[in-house]
């Protein structure tokens, strides 16, 4: 059976997990799968699963379990999987890791790598925030400026602010990240592929961390 390396990245909101996403990805040929980029993906193109998710994204909920592992489950099925992901965002819930540990099998090599920031932080960081409307890559007004306004260094696209980053959503978002998601620290704090990193520092210091707590060469 074919190891494949599984990278989960848990943290709060604005935490950067879509930004180590990026850089990780870029070093290893591993599919990015960001449960928010997919909602939001679903959102704009005003599917079904988008139309119901659209409120809960808009009030800083979770979409409901069944919903996501719907969505999630079958991606990670996909042929760009077989050798491994990169998981973003999910999964969120004691439920959802449940899940999620039914579908791996004894071969993976799984890691779990916990940001953490303090909500102070937070809040500064998804308030200046930018997202590339075409490839997803995370900007920041002050922290992570695009080389020309309002456009992706990565791809061209257009930037945009999301719906939820709203000071009262943001709020909201945070007390759900430390009522429904936070405990999935424990969930996984011992398993040895667990690893926490302070996410408060530059995003090239937290990659070296990461890089090494990943054991893969930068
Ligand atoms: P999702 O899109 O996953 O949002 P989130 O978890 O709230 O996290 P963010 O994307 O806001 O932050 P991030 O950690 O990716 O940080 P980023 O790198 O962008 O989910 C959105 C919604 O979808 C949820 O509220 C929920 O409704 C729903 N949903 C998604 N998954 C779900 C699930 N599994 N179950 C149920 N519902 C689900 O960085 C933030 C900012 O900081 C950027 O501007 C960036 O440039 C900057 N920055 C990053 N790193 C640094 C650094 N080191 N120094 C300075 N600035 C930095
Ligand atoms: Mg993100």
């Amino acid at each position: 059976m074919t190891t494949r390396t599984i990278i989960i990245l848990l943290g709060p909101p604005g935490s950067g997990k879509g930004s180590q996403a990026a850089l990780i990805k870029s070093h290893m040929r591993l599919p990015h799968l960001s449960t928010g980029d997919l909602l939001r993906e679903n959102v704009a193109a005003q599917s079904a699963l988008g139309k119901i998710a659209k409120s809960y994204i808009d009030h800083g909920k979770l979409v409901p379990d069944a919903i996501i592992l719907d969505m999630i489950m079958h991606r990670i099925e996909q042929e760009d999987c077989k050798k491994g992901f990169l998981l973003d965002g999910f999964p969120r819930t004691l439920v959802q890791a449940q899940a999620l540990q039914l579908a791996l099998s004894a071969s993976d090599q799984l890691f779990i790598i916990n940001l953490k920031v303090d909500d102070a932080m937070i809040i500064e960081r998804i308030s200046g925030r930018l997202i590339c409307s075409k490839c997803m890559t995370p900007y920041h007004l002050r922290f992570a400026p695009p080389k020309a306004a309002n456009v992706c260094d990565a791809c061209g696209g257009e930037l945009y602010q999301r719906a939820d980053d709203t000071y009262e959503v943001i709020a909201k978002r945070l007390a759900v990240y430390h009522q429904q998601t936070a405990p999935l620290i424990e969930f996984y704090q011992n398993y040895p592929g667990f690893s926490t990193i302070d996410g408060t520092r530059s995003k090239e210091a937290i990659f070296n961390e990461l890089v090494n707590a990943l054991h893969i060469k930068s």
